[in-house]
């Protein structure tokens, strides 16, 4: 029993599974949805069996975006007691690798969500799009920060005044997703590509991680002394002694991620 209501968990393989499971309302994120979120996402992270998560949405739709009968009746004073958006900010702070899997649709805080992500596989047919601007409001969870960040301020202005809906051919050329596949293969194809980065060495994952995480907000030259670090810190490691050996005894390395 994981205990939670709004998502279901699982872990398969080394990578384990966060499917929000609201299909009846596309998967519209409720608060409880996020903290639920946020909760199994740091369980994982502290969880020896996992090395990779995936995230996905039950139904036909990823998340049709923030649960908007929640947020009609809110107030300011209201939202910042509430403080809700910790919780976004804790699935920032997760060291594991997050892929993503979206199809159908993929709006609002939805997109919020799998811009959280670190790779996004969608679904071919997929749509993105920020409507709130359609509600009298904005994003309110990294949307305008991260869709400019990828593709640049031209085209996320634009986005973002139009609420239009990006195809996942125009999401894959501006850098917003890594992949397409067909729908009937997307839980297939993104379970594989977990697993695969699930035999990497989990700490190398970890440090890359956290060291393109600093491109957001260093200079390279910074960036790259963050780098250099790291990169230390990986011949602490038993991976990097076993990776090199199996190396040059021709043979499969055993990673065990210490
Ligand atoms: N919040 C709450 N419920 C939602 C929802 C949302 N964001 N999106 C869909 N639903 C519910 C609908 O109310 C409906 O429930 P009922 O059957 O109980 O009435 C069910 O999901 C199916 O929706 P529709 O009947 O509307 O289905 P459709 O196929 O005609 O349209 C849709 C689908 C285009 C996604 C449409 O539902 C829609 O436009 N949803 C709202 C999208 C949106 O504006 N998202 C942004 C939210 S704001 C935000 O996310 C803020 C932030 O940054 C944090």
């Amino acid at each position: 029993m994981s205990g939670y209501s709004q998502i279901q968990t699982s872990i398969e393989a080394g990578v384990a599974r966060i499917e929000l499971d609201r299909p009846q309302q596309y998967n519209a994120l409720n608060r409880k949805m996020v903290s639920e979120i946020a909760n199994a996402l740091e369980s994982f992270d502290r969880n020896e069996r996992v090395a990779v998560v995936l995230l996905s949405g039950r139904g036909k739709v990823f998340s049709a975006g923030a649960d908007i009968d929640e947020m009609m009746n809110d107030n300011p004073i209201h939202l910042e007691l509430l403080n809700q958006f910790t919780d976004w900010d804790r699935i920032t702070k997760i060291k594991k690798p997050i892929v993503g899997a979206v199809q159908g649709l993929v709006l609002g805080g939805g997109f919020e969500l799998a811009l959280s992500c670190d790779l996004l596989i969608s679904a071919a047919k997929t749509e993105f799009a920020f409507p709130e601007v359609e509600l009298g409001v904005m994003p309110g969870a990294g949307g305008t920060q991260r869709l400019t960040k990828l593709a640049g301020r031209t085209k996320a202005l634009e986005w973002l005044f139009t609420g239009e809906r990006i195809s996942a051919e125009e999401a894959l050329k501006h850098n917003i997703i890594n992949r397409i596949v067909q729908p009937e293969v997307l839980e297939e194809e993104s379970l594989k590509f977990a697993m695969k980065l699930a035999q990497k060495p989990p700490l190398s994952l970890r440090l890359i991680k956290d060291a393109v995480n600093q491109a957001d907000h260093t200079s390279v030259e910074e960036g790259m002394q963050y780098e250099r670090k790291n990169f230390y810190l990986l011949f602490a490691s038993n991976d990097q002694k076993e990776g090199m050996k199996a190396f040059v005894e021709k043979r499969k390395p055993r990673f065990e991620g210490r």
